[in-house]
């Protein structure tokens, strides 16, 4: 007697839908075995029914209102691949925990803004919502978090959580082309939106980071807690001087459970090249993640496409086709506890200061002023070649210092005659 089907009604058919409908057939024999069971596909929704998605949907019914498919389908489990924290994606998968189904979903903005609520609703009627597919895309992070490493206090979690970051970090050091210029060159690859402040400003790093951070600490899961800082004012200028200096700047997410609270933050870091996360590069996600027990370990791949994220979403659908599952969250959502904020002001880093200076004498001396004023101490400064009566760059490094002293120091660095543009300043991270 063959086991009774796991029956499936999947909402978007687009990159990542089309691809999951297409290996569900292909490989039907393969996770049917894993599965103990078939997943069947019975149901699909998208916008427009005419697109041509090549892959056969002929054998589905075709639902023109994907929420109305999520609360009516004769079906054991919702996917949702349609996007968005609110709207229709919202609407299917409320609609569909709302009728007693499972729910798997690729859906970082909705899990970083509703994940709570959601969890909550999944959990008080005994269903489950998985998302694999939201952190990372194809790296199998939320499951080596929340089960890889059960047995581990997590303290910490870093990672390269958005590829068209790292795209456009990597190509402007390869290249030693600007910002402007290799952004332009990620949008017409098709690694960047139209619009890519989403990315360039570290909301998608910071949606997935709030995800991981709620598993790691059990903490509710908040993106309005992740400070953020993007990319935009990294310049070819710092990606030389970094290199001088054995750097690598990456945009990374780091989550801490520190004496002084939860650290969450997407900002540009200086790392040593040869560390871990320093050697990724291009597209590629990295999460590096110190568990108590374990130590450090480090998860590489792709963070996006179709297929890397339909692995994601397949292997949540053999999870629950098996009759596998966890808390949401790794813990019963009753059970997630607010814990305080570190303060950004009293985290400690070592620091690179760029600053766009007037070549003539005595400039230095005012900067290392400041500095000391505050009780910031000067590790190294680098100047290339001189030109007196024009602008040049002069880098320094700073000694480890409470991030509140180092903005002290700035705001009487920036009123200095002699600086000439907005100072930089990039965390290096590790010292
Ligand atoms: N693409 C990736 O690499 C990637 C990686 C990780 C996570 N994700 C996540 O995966 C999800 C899907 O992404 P995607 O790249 O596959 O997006 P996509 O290519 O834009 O596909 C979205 C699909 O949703 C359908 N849709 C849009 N509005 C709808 C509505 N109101 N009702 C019903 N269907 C609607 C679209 O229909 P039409 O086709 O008819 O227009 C399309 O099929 C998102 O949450 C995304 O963040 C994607």
């Amino acid at each position: 007697m063959s086991a009774k089907p796991l029956k499936i009604a999947v909402a978007g058919l687009g990159t990542v839908g089309a691809e999951v409908v297409r290996i569900l057939a292909a490989d039907a024999g393969l996770l049917t075995a894993r599965a103990g069971r078939p997943i069947q596909v019975t149901d699909v929704s998208a916008r427009n029914r005419a697109k041509d998605r090549g892959v056969d949907l002929s054998a589905y019914t075709w639902h023109d209102d994907a929420a109305q498919m999520a609360a009516n389908a004769d079906v054991d489990l919702v996917v949702e691949l349609v996007g968005g924290a609110d709207g229709a994606a919202h609407a299917v998968v409320r609609n569909a925990l709302a009728a007693g189904r499972h729910v798997v979903t690729a859906n970082k903005a909705m899990l970083a803004k509703h994940g709570v609520a959601l969890a909550a609703q999944a959990e008080d009627g005994g269903r489950i919502l998985a998302y694999e597919a939201a952190v990372a895309g194809g790296i199998p992070v939320v499951k080596a978090l929340r089960e890889g490493l059960a047995g581990n206090r997590v303290s910490g979690i870093s990672g390269i959580l958005n590829g068209t970051c790292n795209f456009i970090l990597t190509t402007m050091r390869e290249t030693g082309r600007s910002f402007g210029d290799v952004l332009k060159e990620a949008q017409d690859l098709g690694y960047a939106e139209a619009d890519p402040a989403f990315d360039i400003d570290g909301n998608d790093a910071g949606q997935k980071l709030a995800i991981m951070a709620s598993i790691a600490f059990g903490i509710p899961v908040d993106e309005q807690a992740v400070y953020l800082e993007g990319i935009t004012s990294v310049s070819a200028d710092d990606i030389a001087f970094a290199d001088e200096l054995g750097y690598r700047i990456k945009l990374l997410g780091i989550a801490r459970q520190t004496d002084a609270g939860i650290e969450q933050r997407v900002h540009p870091v200086m790392i040593d090249r040869t560390a871990p996360l320093g050697q990724i590069e291009g597209v590629t996600n990295a999460v590096q993640l110190e568990g108590s027990a374990v130590g450090s370990i480090v998860l590489t791949g792709p963070g996006a496409g179709a297929g890397a994220t339909a692995s994601s979403v397949l292997s949540d659908l053999v999870d629950i086709a098996a009759g596998r599952s966890s808390p949401t969250f790794g813990i019963p959502h009753g059970q997630l506890r607010k814990l305080p904020a570190a303060p950004l002001e009293r985290l400690v880093s070592a620091f690179y200061l760029r600053l766009m200076v007037w070549d003539k004498p005595g400039v230095i001396a005012n900067v290392a002023g400041a500095l000391g004023r505050h009780g910031v101490s000067l590790e190294s400064v680098l100047q290339r070649g001189r030109d007196p009566g024009e602008v040049v760059p002069v880098v320094m490094v700073l000694h480890e210092c409470e991030e509140r002293a180092i903005r002290a120091s700035l705001s009487e660095i920036e009123q200095l005659d002699s600086v000439a543009e907005k100072p930089t300043l990039i965390r290096i991270a590790g010292r």
